[in-house]
């Protein structure tokens, strides 16, 4: 067994605050990342939870068990890191085997293991080789793997996808996903990546200047996100913002400049006539209609970028940019008219002032 829980974790370098009293509960077997921009503090939760960085505050505990003032080597985790840091001079089975060796493992047992996990990353065949004699895929392979043969209890890792090309990050996310599928060790998996985000978490942790701003599953975030912070960090293209104000003339509508829409009653019933609000519109919630489409917003097409199965088209609308995506994008050219419409169930309003959302998600479900 190994949760994970983080009590009122604060840290400060000198007097500078980082890490303000964060609360976290992960469940055993679950994978979390931690997501967020740079500074945020992603890599300093995760040294803590390490016991690579010592807290200022709070408490740690793995599997029950108070780790808060234990040595890295007393909690029961591996980390993986952006950098491989392999020992040049040996072996890729050396250096897979190294800490093990160093502990006086019986060396029958750790042939077995080596073999486990040789075969679960696809190394059977390079294990004489030295690193430098390695992509740097494989690299962080053998990085994983000789952070898989100690068995942790947990998993953590720091960007490690970070020194890959597009490719081979989105073939090694597959890989990191079918290895915690097989072991179900609890993992923590630091990124920046939103889009690695959404394909690997069970659950993401969107931090913000040291602090948690949502947590969920990654459907959650992407479709309900709690503030105008996450719904920008999250998805690509990002999303459309509109400032306008609430009109309950005839029905319950946002209007911004020529767009208006018809809100949802549940969702936004609530909102006062006259209160300003900022719409927030998903380019891949919106789609080409006609006229007369309910929440058709019509624009002057700016430029079309072909993503392959799908195009981004690009707007202006009320003299700005709005982008949406569509698979019937072949037939659009800069300079005609378009419209495109969102359905009210995917429309999100923030607080102008605060940024917090104005939808009422309780009440939707
Ligand atoms: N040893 C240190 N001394 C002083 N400040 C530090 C130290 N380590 C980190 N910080 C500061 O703590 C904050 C959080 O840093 P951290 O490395 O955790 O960010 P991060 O979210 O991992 O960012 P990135 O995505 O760039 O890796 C930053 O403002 C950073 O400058
Ligand atoms: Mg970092």
């Amino acid at each position: 067994m190994a949760n994970i829980n983080c009590t009122g974790i604060t840290k400060s370098y000198g007097g500078h605050l980082v890490i303000e009293g964060l609360n976290l509960e992960i469940p055993d077997h679950e994978f979390v990342v931690f997501l967020g921009p740079s500074g945020c503090g992603k890599s300093t939760m995760l040294r803590m939870i390490a016991g690579l960085e010592e807290l200022t505050a709070g408490q740690v505990t793995i599997g029950g068990t108070d780790v808060t003032h234990l040595p890295p080597g007393q909690r029961g985790v591996a980390m993986v890191f952006q950098s491989y840091a392999l020992y040049p001079h040996m072996s890729v089975a050396d250096n897979i085997t190294f800490g093990l060796r160093r502990l006086g493992v019986d060396k029958a047992d750790i042939a077995q293991r080596m073999a486990h996990v040789a075969q679960l990353l696809g190394l059977e065949a390079l294990l004489e080789r030295k690193p430098k004699n390695l992509s740097g895929g494989q690299q962080q392979r053998v990085a994983m793997a000789r952070a898989m043969i100690k068995t942790p209890k947990v998993f953590l890792f720091d960007e490690p996808l970070s020194n890959l090309d597009a490719k081979l990050r989105e073939k090694l996310r597959t890989e990191i996903r079918k290895i915690h599928l097989a072991l179900k060790t609890t993992t923590i998996f630091v990124t920046h990546d939103q889009l690695e985000a959404m394909t690997i978490a069970d659950r993401i942790v969107l931090m913000r200047a040291g602090k948690v701003e949502q947590q969920g599953r990654p459907d959650e975030i992407f479709d309900r996100p709690a503030s105008r912070f996450v719904a920008d960090f999250i998805g690509s293209p990002g999303m459309n913002f509109r400032m306008g104000k609430v009109s309950r003339q005839g029905g319950l509508w946002a209007e911004a400049g020529s767009v208006r829409l018809a809100l949802d009653a549940v969702l936004f019933g609530h909102l006062a006539e006259g209160q300003a609000l900022e719409l927030g519109l998903r380019p891949a919630r919106m789609e080409l209609a006609s006229a007369g489409t309910l929440n058709a917003i019509r624009g002057r097409v700016v430029l079309v970028e072909n993503m392959g199965a799908e195009g981004q088209v690009i707007v202006e609308v009320d003299g700005t940019d709005m982008s949406f995506v569509t698979k019937e994008f072949r037939g659009i050219a800069p300079g005609d008219e378009v419209h495109f419409a969102i359905r009210p169930e995917h429309i999100h309003a923030f607080d102008p002032t605060t940024g917090i959302s104005l939808r009422q998600e309780g009440a939707e479900a």
